[in-house]
């Protein structure tokens, strides 16, 4: 029987009387058919107020990438609340994590921490403008970097701004943005060069810093074309620009090196979010000397009543040696189990008659559904996938999959953990089977 809801129903009708709109974070929302309440989590499973069962793979949005409540991390975090919460001042901690961080990460030369990546995006840039004297940001449509002013410019803007193919817009989704702001971007399109390289030289000599998501996982998982990161990289070179590389994502599930060792280039400042502190509240910009120079001459102020809490040191620090630990096998293992969902899902689609193509590097993979009559082959940028993938199915088939027990992010994205197993990834191909046989009897498109 498909699972039911009514715990979470009543909450949630309970929050909307305190709570405005009832959630705290937008895209929560977006959970059909009602956001869910959990009760806990342990490992790759998670459970909700009714009693229902998931196997997870939505992972507090990627940061539980050690799984739910590991019990190390527990006892690393209960041993630190008993010696304090919270100092606002120095401890030992933050010098232990930051020298994982600079054994792991050949660009992190020098550390600063904040509490999410939206903070560390903002020093970001504000580093990068100082450095350079400039005043640009170019960012790729559909990559997001945070929900501030700055790190939304050109998210997700809609098929009726698309008219310039050259000159992308810089809209942002939110109202009340200080209107400035969006003049200080430029949008370029995701793995297209020759675009890529028009706008450098259109901006030249007014650009600070080009920031992109090295694997851009909040649309579609596409990876970079090859030779995408290294003419960002040549570009940022010969015009004197630093290379911004967020990430909050790809940090610690492609190795203890990151994306930047995955596929070998070297930044100037990187975001890491999310896996960095397995579900505390902890985020981090590391970047090379020379960048990080205006923090530490304090032209650049950077700043935080909870920056480098202990709390969240102390789950970092466990964090980081479960990397450490893992060594060579990391991110292969990971990756293998990925695939390994990614290949059944597909093989589980054609079964069913459903136009799912999942793509991504296996570590994080996107479920795209193909549009009736959408052309085949991987989704290159942006516009591609709003022109291919079929978002009104993909709802549809992924209330299936939760109500029997499967989670996945409500876009369609995948994360697996260093806690699944073989038997978690079988257990939810069984799941889905039956998942995707009540998507194919009873999905109907709309007129
Ligand atoms: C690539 C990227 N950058 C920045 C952020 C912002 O992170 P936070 O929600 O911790 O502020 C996110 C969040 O999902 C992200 O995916």
């Amino acid at each position: 029987m498909p699972y039911t809801f009514p715990q979470s129903e009543a909450l949630f009708n309970r929050a909307k009387r305190s709570i405005a709109a009832g959630v705290n974070s937008g895209i929560r929302k977006m959970e059909q058919p009602v956001p869910l309440y959990f009760a806990r989590g342990a490992g790759a499973r998670v459970w909700d107020v009714d009693g229902n069962e998931y196997i997870d793979f939505q992972l507090g949005q990627g940061a539980l990438l050690y799984g739910h409540a590991p019990a190390g991390m527990a006892a690393a975090l209960a041993t630190q609340a008993h010696l304090g919460t919270h100092w606002a001042a120095q401890s030992e901690l933050e010098i232990d994590v930051a020298e994982r961080l600079q054994s792991m990460l050949p660009s992190a030369e020098l550390v600063r921490f904040n509490n999410s990546a939206t903070e560390v995006v903002s020093a970001a840039f504000r580093l990068a403008r100082a450095h350079t004297g400039r005043p640009l940001i170019l960012k790729f449509e559909g990559h997001y970097h945070g929900w501030a002013d700055e790190g939304l410019v050109g998210f997700a803007p809609p098929v009726s701004a698309w008219s310039d193919e050259e000159n992308l817009p810089r809209l942002h989704p939110s109202q009340g943005v200080i209107p400035e702001v969006l003049a200080q971007f430029i949008v370029c399109r995701w793995n297209d060069a020759a675009h890529l390289r028009r706008q450098v030289d259109a901006f030249r000599g007014k650009i600070a810093a080009i920031i992109f998501e090295p694997v851009l996982c909040n649309t579609c998982c596409i990876e970079p074309a090859a030779g995408f990161l290294s003419t960002i990289r040549e570009l940022c070179d010969r015009d004197g620009m630093l290379m911004i590389s967020d990430e909050t994502i790809t940090g610690f599930r492609f190795g203890a090196a990151c994306a930047q060792g995955y596929f070998g280039f070297k930044p100037d400042l990187t975001v890491l979010g999310k896996a960095i502190g397995g579900g505390t509240p902890f985020a981090a910009l590391t970047g090379t000397k020379a960048a990080m120079e205006k923090i530490l001459t304090g032209e650049v102020v950077h700043a935080g009543t909870l920056n480098a809490n202990p709390l969240c040191l102390a789950a970092s620090k466990w964090c980081l040696d479960q990397i450490l630990a893992l060594g060579t096998t990391h991110p292969a293992s990971l990756e293998r189990l990925g695939h390994s969902l990614k290949r059944s899902l597909t093989e589980l689609a054609v079964r069913h008659a459903i136009p799912l193509r999942p793509q991504g590097p296996g570590l994080i993979f996107h479920t795209v559904i193909l549009k009736p009559g959408a052309p085949e082959g991987l989704v290159q940028d942006y516009r591609d996938y709003v022109r291919r993938h079929d978002a009104p199915r993909w709802a549809h088939l992924r209330r299936c999959l939760l109500e029997a027990g499967v989670r996945a992010i409500e876009r369609g994205l995948w994360s697996v953990s260093l806690a699944h197993r073989e038997e978690d990834i079988d257990e939810a191909l069984a799941r889905a089977d039956r998942a995707f046989a009540r998507h194919a009897a009873t999905w109907s498109a709309p007129a």
